[in-house]
């Protein structure tokens, strides 16, 4: 019988393309439930079915050039219908919900990196989620070049393309280099927040190394962490 919280915690994973998010949000929830936890994650945008599908349309280079608020307005659906169906109820049956980015991400990406007025942005976000804010967002900050780098080669390797382009890249990636560094400033900007609520990771050269960092700073915030990894 896995072991559920009263009331469960909702742990987002932010930063840049690239950064090492679904590497450590996976390995969290692995030790989580190693140590008897029931841990769901998910991530946006898609975390449903019709989010995935949304997905496919929006991270596809096919799909072109579609104006800001049309790419904020499908975020949002995707992230209305995700609160509704998959995360409110995982959380209020106790689950443990890790989601691989969430509303920050549309503050970063469609506020801050396509222009769209941050207040606009923030008033969708909150229709979208009636209010859920995450109890914590673990940021991992990596400087855009060194991230689309690996991402670049990464492509390459599996498309077996030894020109170093953006060919392979999704249609957000491949956005250009303005738009990534306008994205790593927002998030920066954004961990300084008062509530705290933002944790701040470097990337370091290790996973290890990384994740450590992690859990460091999950178990300064939260006993709850302290007591589960001893730290
Ligand atoms: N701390 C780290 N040190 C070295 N490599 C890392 C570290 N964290 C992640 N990586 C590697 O970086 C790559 C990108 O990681 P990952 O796919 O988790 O990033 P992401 O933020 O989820 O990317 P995307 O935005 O494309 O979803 C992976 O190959 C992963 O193994
Ligand atoms: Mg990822």
């Amino acid at each position: 019988m896995k072991k559920r919280r009263k009331r469960a915690l909702f742990i987002t994973f932010e930063g840049p393309d690239g950064a090492g998010k679904t590497t450590h949000a996976k390995r969290l929830k692995h030790d989580l439930e190693a140590e008897g936890y029931k841990v769901l994650l998910t991530r946006e945008p898609g975390g449903s079915h019709f989010g995935e599908r949304v997905r496919d349309i929006l991270l596809d280079r096919k799909t072109g050039k579609i104006s800001p608020i049309t790419e904020l307005l499908l975020y949002e659906s995707i992230r209305a219908h995700h609160v509704e169906t998959v995360i409110k109820p995982s959380i209020e049956s106790g689950t443990i919900v890790i989601s691989d980015r969430f509303t920050d991400a549309s503050i970063a990406y469609q506020g801050y990196g396509r222009g769209i007025p941050i207040e606009i942005v923030k008033t969708l976000n909150s229709i979208a989620t009636s209010g859920l804010v995450p109890d914590v967002t673990i940021l991992i900050d990596i400087k855009p070049e060194v991230a689309l780098r690996g991402i670049a080669k990464r492509v390459q390797d599996v498309i077996g393309n030894s020109k170093k382009n953006r060919k392979g890249l999704d249609r957000i990636e491949s956005a250009g280099n303005a738009f990534h560094h306008r994205v790593r400033q927002a998030y920066l900007e954004m961990s300084k927040d008062s509530s705290g609520r933002i944790l701040c990771i470097h990337r370091q050269n290790k996973f290890e190394e990384t994740y450590a960092l992690i859990i460091n700073e999950l178990s300064r915030k939260f006993d709850f962490f302290r007591k589960v990894f001893n730290n």
